[in-house]
């Protein structure tokens, strides 16, 4: 299945609406559910299609859920030690974090599997998780140059070890820290910059005891994660397409309601406001051991910057929107410190470069960012989104200021990360018609 988005120039985001569930969290409250004791309720789940690849995966190993009927979900949990052998290689789909929060989950439960994807997925880097799991004595491989599949295989016990993350990686972070849940003594991850603490985060909240210590956490095997109910805020990551359109847009004012504003994730809202963003915080609260706060965002005259390399991990799912954002700032923006966009869903290094020069934006890729003089006008085109869903939607808000109709290929995968994405921005202002 293909998708077209055509994209009509012009107009602005206006009113209050709310974008779907947190896709890290979503796909964290299924996991913790399942091997939780008793009966979790998540609301507010994500209904795309990453998280319900981890969803079918808990299927598949004997874990009964029900739902999810609008953003409920009910998990029931069988334990640390509750799991069965899947009868087929588990699919992640497109979801990477599927995959290397799985291989780390699963490593240590005593039975075979294999972890597949799609063929994005089959591009991605694995021995990131593959090396520290290994180091904790999981039977684990990948296929040549570290790429899935990732094969599990039985063992009888992890050891615990501490490691320094070579990258920044919540994901890798994350596979260490919940192979530790089975292994004997300490787990520790360091990590070089902070990176999402959702998975320290919920597994407090399943009452699992986590150290946190500046950029270390730690677990010890052996614990039991008891059910709790999950209220996942809405994602900023899907927010931040909305939060460039209207500040790109004049006459834009758009009001974003209980969106999760964990600081390890609104690298997003101080990059912006470094650019000149208006964007103000309303009604902070608590919800399911996360900050949520709804945001209002209006049109403000934006400028290039160069991105401070310390907020990279803290927005690092947010650069192809903010690549269309700099593209609309008066003068220069520099990013650097930003391989890891090389190895997403695509390149989303050269794959926005690609697309801000088919509009005729002065955009170079670089090793590990890109430098984008903005703030000309740039023409309509035809962008190919290479099937990654934020390179999708990041060029659907750039048609808000370009000169022509947009026309962007390979849309599907937008369902991935945000089903109904068409309607609301329609509902929003923008002038998008999928085919
Ligand atoms: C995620 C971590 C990030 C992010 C991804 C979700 C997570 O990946 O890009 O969309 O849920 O832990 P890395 O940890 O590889 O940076």
């Amino acid at each position: 299945m293909t998708q077209t988005y055509l994209v009509r120039p012009g107009g602005a985001l206006t009113g209050t609406l709310r974008v779907p569930g947190d896709k890290s969290i979503s796909h964290r409250a299924i996991m913790l559910g399942a091997i939780a004791e008793g009966v979790t309720e998540v609301s507010g789940f994500l209904e795309g299609e990453d998280a319900l690849a981890t969803m079918n995966a808990f299927r598949a190993m004997g874990v009964t859920i029900e739902g999810p009927h609008q953003g409920r979900v009910t998990v029931h949990g069988v334990g640390k030690h509750g799991l069965k052998a899947p009868a087929q290689p588990i699919d992640c789909g497109n979801s990477g974090t599927s995959m290397r929060l799985l291989a780390g989950l699963l490593a240590g439960q005593g039975f075979s599997l294999s972890l597949t994807g799609d063929d994005s997925l089959r591009r991605r880097p694995m021995a990131r998780v593959a090396r520290p799991l290994q180091a904790m004595g999981a039977a684990v491989d990948t296929e040549p140059g570290g790429l899935p599949p990732v094969r599990l295989g039985p063992v009888k016990r992890l050891h615990g070890i501490h490691y320094d993350l070579p990258v920044a990686s919540a994901q890798v972070k994350s596979a260490v820290l919940l192979a530790g849940l089975y292994a004997d003594g300490e787990t520790s991850v360091t990590e070089p910059e902070p990176t999402r603490d959702h998975t320290e985060r919920m597994l407090a909240a399943f009452g699992y005891p986590v150290v946190r210590e500046g950029n270390t956490a730690r677990v010890t095997g052996q614990g039991v994660l008891r059910a709790t109910p999950i209220e996942v805020p809405a994602d900023i990551s899907s927010a931040a397409f909305f939060l460039v359109g209207a500040s790109i847009a004049p006459g834009s004012d758009l009001t974003l309601n209980a969106v999760g504003v964990n600081p390890t994730r609104t690298g997003i809202l101080d990059i912006l406001k470094l650019m000149g963003a208006d964007i103000t915080l309303h009604n902070p609260r608590l919800a399911g051991g996360e900050p949520v706060a709804d945001i209002r965002v209006r049109h403000a005259p934006l400028h290039g910057i160069v991105v401070p390399e310390a907020l990279v991990p803290l927005a690092i799912d947010e650069f192809p929107a903010l690549f269309v954002a700099a593209a609309n700032a008066a003068g220069q923006t520099v990013v650097t410190g930003a391989a890891e966009l090389r190895v997403k869903e695509s390149d989303r290094i050269q794959v926005m470069a690609d697309g801000l020069q088919a509009l005729g934006v002065d955009a170079t890729p670089t090793p590990d960012g890109m430098i984008i003089n903005g703030g000309r006008p740039y023409t309509g085109g035809t962008i190919d989104s290479r099937g990654d869903h934020r390179i999708a939607m990041s060029f659907a808000m750039a048609a808000l200021r370009a000169g022509g109709p947009i026309t962007i290929l390979d849309c599907a995968n937008v369902a991935t990360s945000f089903p109904g994405f068409a309607e609301l921005a329609v509902t929003a202002g923008l002038s998008l018609s999928a085919s």
